[in-house]
C-alpha cells in the first residue's frame, strides 16, 4: 500500500495517468459522435432511398373514397411495399394527423395523433433531408418517414404516412448492440487504451529519469549538509558541455548554485573563524599593551614605597608605560574609525590640495620607523605636483596605512617606490614595495576587516587586518577603486586613483 501510494507520488506516474484519462475521455467523446453519425448517416441513406415510396403507393389507387378509407387497397399495396422493403409501416392520417388506418395491432399503437411539422416539411419544396418523424409504434424516438398527400377533387383529405425502418428495424438494432462485433471493437478500444498507458508510463519514465536524479543529487546535497555537488549529481545531467534541454539547464544551474553555495558557506565560515580569531588577537592586542601599562605603574608605586625612584629610572619607565598607551589608543582608534565608515554615516569633505606635499607628510611620519630597518623611500617623478580633489584627512589614513603595511611586510635594505601617474581626468597613486608579497588566494581577502594572509598569521608581525578593510572603505566613499598585483618574494604593488582638482 505504502509502495503504491509513493508511486502514485511520481511525476511519470501521474503523467501517464493524465494522459490515460485524457485519451479515455477523448474515446468516449469519440464514439458517441461517431454514433450519432453513423445514425444520421443511415437514418439519411434509408430516407434518400424510400423517399417517394409514399408517393407509388398513392399514385396506384384513390385510398380514401368520400371520406372513406378504402382499406382493402391499402392493405394490398403496403403489404407489397413491405414485400419490397420489410422495414416500412404504412399509415393513413387525417389531414389533423389522426391515425384513421393502419396494418398495425391496436394494441401496439402508442400514438393515435401524429405531429405534422415534419409532414409539411417533408412536403415543402425545399427540404432537407433526414427528415424524422413520430413513429406511432414507438414513445419518443425519432425515424426517417417518406409522405404522400391523398387529394380528392383537389383538395388534401388526409396524407400516407411511411415510417422508414420503423420497430421492426428497431428490434434489429437492439438485437445487434451485443453482436460480437461490438464486443470485439469495445474490447480493442480497452487494449489499446491499456497499451497507451503502459507506454505512456516507460517512456514519461525515460524522459524523467534525469528530473529524478536531480531531485535526489538535491535531497543528498542537502541531507549531506551541502557536501560537494558534483559528486553527487550523477554523469548523465553533467555529461554535455553544453546544456542540451531543460532539464540539461535545470541541471547546470542547480550545479552552479550548489557551488555557489558551497563557497559562500565556506567563506563564511572563514569570515566567521576570521572574526573569531580577530577578537582573540584584539584582546590579546589590548591586554598586553594594559598589561605592561599596569605593570610599570605597580612598579613605580611599589619601588616609591621604599625610596624615591632614581629620575631616570622613573623616566624610563614612564616612557615604555607611554607607549604601550599609545599602541592601545592607536589600536582602538582603528576599531572605532573603522565602525564609523562601515556605519556609512561618513561624507567625505572633498577639497582641492597638493598630493605631492600629502605624500611628503606622510613619509615624514613614516621615516621613523622606515629608519629603524635601513628601508628607504622614493618618490618618481618628484618634481611633478598634482592638486587632486579629496577628503584629504581621509586620503592621508589611507597613504598612511599603505606605507605601514609596505615597510611592515618589506624587509630591511629594501626599497619602497611611490608614483604619481596622470590618466585623463585622475592622478594615479602607485605604492610599491620589495617585500614577501602576497599569495594569489590571499588577494581577494585582503581587503575584509580582520584578515590577515596566511603567512602572517603565526609570524610575530602585529597586526590587527583592520588598515586594508580602512583603506577600501575610504576609496569606496571616493568612488574609486584600490587594486593590488604582487609576485612572491618580488613585492606588491597598490594602486588607487583621486579625480584631479578643476
Ligand atoms: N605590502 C604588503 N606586502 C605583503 N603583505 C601585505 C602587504 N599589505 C598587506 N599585506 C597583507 O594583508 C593583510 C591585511 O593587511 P592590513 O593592513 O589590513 O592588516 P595588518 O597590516 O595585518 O594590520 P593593521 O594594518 O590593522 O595593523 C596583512 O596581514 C598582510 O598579510
Ligand atoms: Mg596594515
Amino acid at each position: 500500500m505504502k509502495f503504491l501510494l509513493s508511486t502514485g507520488k511520481r511525476l511519470y506516474i501521474r503523467l501517464s495517468l493524465a494522459l490515460f484519462v485524457l485519451l479515455l475521455l477523448q474515446s468516449i467523446v469519440l464514439a458517441f459522435f461517431w454514433q450519432q453519425g453513423n445514425k444520421a448517416y443511415s437514418q439519411e441513406v434509408t430516407q434518400r432511398l424510400n423517399e417517394s415510396i409514399a408517393m407509388y403507393i398513392t399514385e396506384q389507387q384513390q385510398l380514401i373514397v368520400d371520406g372513406a378509407v378504402n382499406q382493402q387497397e391499402l392493405e394490398r399495396l403496403a403489404n407489397r411495399a413491405m414485400v419490397i422493403n420489410p422495414s416500412v409501416e404504412v399509415y393513413l392520417l387525417s389531414v389533423q394527423g389522426q391515425v384513421i388506418s393502419n396494418l398495425v395491432k391496436p394494441e401496439l399503437l402508442l400514438h393515435q395523433v401524429v405531429d405534422l411539422t415534419p409532414v409539411e416539411a417533408f412536403l415543402s419544396a425545399d427540404r432537407e433531408l433526414p427528415i424524422l418523424g413520430q413513429d406511432p409504434k414507438l414513445a419518443s424516438t425519432l425515424k426517417p418517414i417518406s409522405v404522400s398527400p391523398i387529394m380528392e377533387n383537389s383538395t388534401v383529405v388526409g396524407y400516407l404516412y411511411v415510417v422508414l425502418g420503423g420497430a421492426v428495424e428497431q428490434s434489429i438494432v437492439d438485437s445487434i448492440k451485443n453482436s460480437s462485433i461490438l464486443t470485439l471493437s469495445m474490447a480493442a478500444i480497452f487494449a489499446s487504451l491499456i497499451l497507451t498507458l503502459v507506454f505512456s508510463v516507460l517512456i514519461f519514465y525515460l524522459m524523467t529519469r534525469r528530473l529524478q536524479t536531480l531531485s535526489l543529487a538535491v535531497k543528498e546535497f542537502h541531507l549531506t549538509n551541502f557536501e560537494d555537488f558534483a559528486s553527487i549529481i550523477s554523469e548523465e545531467n553533467t555529461h554535455n558541455a553544453a546544456p542540451q534541454d531543460e532539464i540539461d539547464q535545470l541541471s547546470y544551474c542547480v550545479l552552479a548554485m550548489a557551488q555557489r553555495m558551497k563557497e559562500q558557506l565556506e567563506h563564511i565560515e572563514s569570515i566567521d573563524a576570521q572574526r573569531r580569531e580577530f577578537i582573540a588577537n584584539v584582546s590579546h592586542d589590548l591586554k598586553t599593551p594594559l598589561a605592561t601599562i599596569q605593570g610599570y605603574v605597580e612598579t613605580i608605586l611599589i619601588k616609591e614605597e621604599n625610596q624615591p625612584l632614581e629620575q631616570e629610572e622613573r623616566r624610563k619607565y614612564l616612557t615604555t608605560a607611554l607607549k604601550q598607551s599609545n599602541t592601545l589608543a592607536g589600536l582602538i582608534d582603528q576599531l572605532f574609525e573603522l565602525a564609523k565608515l562601515e556605519s556609512g554615516s561618513m561624507v567625505p569633505t572633498l577639497e582641492g590640495f597638493s598630493l605631492k606635499e600629502l605624500i611628503h607628510d606622510s613619509l615624514q611620519d613614516a621615516t621613523w620607523s622606515a629608519k629603524e630597518r635601513n628601508i628607504h623611500f622614493q618618490v618618481e617623478a618628484d618634481d611633478l605636483d598634482y592638486r587632486v580633489n579629496a577628503d584629504i584627512a581621509l586620503i592621508q589614513r589611507v597613504v598612511q596605512n599603505l606605507l605601514d603595511n609596505a615597510i611592515k611586510y618589506s624587509p630591511e635594505d629594501s626599497l619602497i617606490r611611490i608614483q604619481m601617474v596622470e590618466e585623463e581626468s585622475v592622478i594615479q597613486l602607485h605604492i610599491a614595495d620589495q617585500g614577501k608579497g602576497i599569495l594569489a588566494e590571499d588577494i581577494p581577502y585582503i581587503f575584509e576587516r580582520y584578515y590577515r594572509c596566511q603567512q602572517q598569521r603565526h609570524s610575530s608581525k602585529l597586526g590587527s587586518g583592520l588598515g586594508l578593510a580602512i583603506v577600501k572603505k575610504i576609496c569606496d566613499l571616493h568612488k574609486s577603486t584600490i587594486s593590488v598585483s604582487s609576485q612572491l618574494n618580488k613585492g606588491s604593488e597598490f594602486k588607487f586613483e583621486l579625480a584631479k582638482a578643476s
